[in-house]
């Protein structure tokens, strides 16, 4: 073969795909490898235990029995008894929506893409929490917009901050924020601030994202209703990946009538819908009142493994350490003393056999960063005794 048919066309790729670097997952793979037996706190998924297999199996084979109407195209906004369904399981949230005001999309990362793409073009700003959830940052990173960070404290993003950033800048489109048990933070904003917050964005006339990926899991403290309970003008995700199975790619947005009128319409020259079969299968798998049962086995057995992981820490870490004690979600984030980087904590911790997202990862300003998050929802409690105490070595060795 020529060399001229061999050339690669990577110089010819789009600006914007210099947002994605080398990949996270290349990065974990790699000092997963440094151990021989290493103990990943990095899964943001449900534990396998919990996958409900059989009723998925059993939902799956019944859509397939009469599947010729779901094989055609259609459904493009969600299959609409799934779609009622949402509509009365965020009801229990203080969610009061139609099924016309929802979209079901592949995860809540395509509503988070499609409402991004609704509402943002260069010159715009997006204000984020710092810390964030990585996947929106790269998200809004290939919209070119510019990313404004507000600084939590322990009860997440911080109001004074936020009223600080609304009026310097003119140019911001709209509020992303993780209110409930955040990622990576684990917070859970108290009301008074969801209420600022959605007065905040009421004056500054922009929009406010809220995602809700582990409302549902809650194993302590008082329930907190979400943002869009509080001002229906609210974009609002929802997923059934840490409820029930990531694999499924099932989410979806609840949102103002124009907003879903305009983001199906996106969504219509990208993926057309859903895969129809899959949300046939999570309907017939969530309805009858099964996920409610299913969510509360889920906390009583994440319940257990939180507070496994808090126990640990509370025995293993070393003086100048702080933790996280989240009320809900699969995340404690550790604060390292200010002396240790979290990249290199990243490092060092592999080779004692203990692998997490560096908190490096979810900082919007990639500042010197000195936190470190860990997941409990996929480690058993036993692993999570043996994984701490090894980093509360990985620690000692850089004081
Ligand atoms: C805050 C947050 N948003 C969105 C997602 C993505 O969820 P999905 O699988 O529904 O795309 C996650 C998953 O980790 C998350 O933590």
């Amino acid at each position: 073969m020529s060399q001229v048919a061999t050339r690669s066309l990577s110089d010819r790729f789009a600006d914007r795909t210099n947002v994605f670097g080398t990949s996270i997952w290349t990065s974990i793979l790699s000092h997963k490898e440094k151990h021989p037996d290493p103990v990943y706190f990095g899964d943001g998924a449900p534990a396998p235990e919990l996958l409900p297999i059989s009723r998925l199996a059993h939902a799956s084979a019944h859509v397939w029995e009469d599947a010729t109407s779901a094989l055609n195209y259609g459904d493009s906004q969600g299959y609409l008894p799934l779609r009622e369904w949402i509509v009365n399981h965020v009801a229990n949230r203080g969610i009061d929506a139609e099924a016309n005001q929802i979209i079901v999309t592949a995860g809540s990362t395509q509503a988070l893409d499609l409402a991004a793409r609704v509402f943002l073009q260069e010159g715009d700003a997006v204000i984020v929490e710092n810390p964030t959830f990585l996947g929106a940052l790269e998200i809004f990173h290939t919209f070119g917009v510019e990313i404004i960070a507000v600084d939590c404290d322990e009860s997440g993003m911080r109001m004074d901050k936020l009223q600080d950033a609304l009026a310097a800048h003119t140019n911001v489109k709209l509020i992303y924020t993780i209110p409930t048990f955040q990622n990576p933070a684990g917070s859970n904003l108290p009301l008074d601030r969801r209420q600022r917050l959605a007065e905040l964005a009421r004056e500054y006339h922009v929009a406010v994202f809220e995602d809700d990926p582990y409302g549902d899991l809650q194993y302590s403290g008082e329930v907190i209703p979400p943002i869009k309970s509080l001002d229906d003008q609210v974009v609002y995700f929802g997923t059934f990946s840490k409820v029930i199975a990531p694999g499924l790619r099932v989410g979806y947005a609840v949102a103002p009538q124009d907003v879903i009128t305009t983001m199906l319409a996106t969504r219509e020259v990208s993926d057309i819908s859903n895969d129809r079969i899959t949300m046939r299968t999570v309907y017939h798998t969530v309805q009858d009142g099964f996920l409610t049962g299913h969510i509360q086995e889920c906390c009583d057995f994440y319940r257990s493994r939180r507070d496994a992981m808090l126990a640990a820490l509370e025995r293993e870490m070393p003086a100048g350490v702080s933790w996280s004690k989240p009320d809900g979600g699969f995340f404690v984030w550790i604060t390292l003393p200010s002396h240790i980087d979290s990249e290199r904590m990243f490092d060092v911790a592999a080779n004692y056999g203990v692998v997490f997202f560096p908190g490096e990862w979810f900082d919007p300003e990639h500042r010197n960063n000195h936190a470190i998050r860990l997941s409990f929802s996929t480690v058993a409690e036993d692993r999570i005794a043996v994984g701490i105490k090894r980093l509360g070595e990985a620690i000692r060795s850089l004081q």
